[in-house]
């Protein structure tokens, strides 16, 4: 194991200094993603002398605060990962996260930053950090199961091309909201595009939101933010098409 010496990051809103997460990184993907025991105490030290916390690790990234900003979630790619977080996925999900945190605040949090690169570059988000208080006894006010109805009834598709339902990627907040605190499949886990899908969708969810104005407070503002997230998607989508004939 070497030992970890890291530079004080120093990082603008939002973008993560490059070298600061590098060595970490290749370490936190041989991490058992059920057994943090492991981890090494020595990066428990280095990112508590950085003020920075451990928030978790699946397959496809690493989760740590971001200095001075523990309200903030930086997710921190993997090389080997399963979806390459290249720049079309990054900008996907981007918009992706952004169109759903509109539908659904109680259940996805909101996306800040979203970079992505070819090759051995930074790549990641940065989110809204879920304060996951656990699911003993605590009433779900906003159960992530309306969100599954969206995607069957709305989308017209079935939600699990988009969404990871393993117990990890939900937490529970003290307000019972139930947060979805992975990333939607961009590539529908190799089914399908979401930017097809909810470009396809576009009347539904425009007509969804316009008919729940007062169920769950949708404006004017919300459904044309929709409607121009859902048009970034459309052009992406365009041109991935026209790149790979
Ligand atoms: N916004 C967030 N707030 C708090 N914890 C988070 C947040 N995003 C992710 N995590 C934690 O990090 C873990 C890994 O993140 P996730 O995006 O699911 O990565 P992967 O795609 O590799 O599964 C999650 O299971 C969760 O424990
Ligand atoms: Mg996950």
């Amino acid at each position: 194991m070497p030992h970890l010496e890291m530079p004080t990051p120093n990082l603008p809103e939002g973008h993560p200094d490059k070298e600061f997460f590098n060595p970490i990184k290749k370490e936190a993907f041989e991490w058992d993603d059920e057994n943090y025991d492991q981890i090494p105490d020595d990066v428990f030290d280095m990112l508590s002398r950085n003020d920075i916390e451990f928030l978790g690790k699946g397959t496809e990234c690493l989760v740590l605060t971001l200095p001075d900003h523990p309200e903030k979630a930086i997710s921190y790619s993997f090389e080997n990962s399963y979806e390459d977080f290249d720049v079309l996925r990054a900008k996907t999900s981007f918009y992706t996260h952004k169109i759903f945190n509109i539908l659904f605040p109680h259940n996805f949090p909101k996306i800040f930053a979203a970079f992505g690169a070819d090759g051995d570059k930074n790549k990641g988000t940065v989110r809204e950090r879920v304060f996951d208080a656990g699911y003993g006894g605590r009433k779900i006010n906003h159960p992530f199961m309306k969100v599954h109805d969206f995607f069957r009834f709305v989308l017209g598709v079935r939600p699990e091309m988009f969404i990871d339902t393993n117990d990890q990627n939900f937490a529970l907040s003290d307000d019972g909201d139930e947060y979805y605190v992975d990333l939607i499949s961009s590539s529908g886990f190799g089914e399908g595009s979401i930017r097809k899908v909810l470009s396809g969708a576009e009347g539904r969810i425009l007509e969804y939101m316009d008919k729940n104005r007062n169920a769950f407070g949708f404006t004017d503002d919300d459904i044309s933010k929709v409607s121009g997230y859902i048009g970034r998607l459309r052009e992406f989508e365009e041109k991935s098409q026209q790149s790979t004939p």
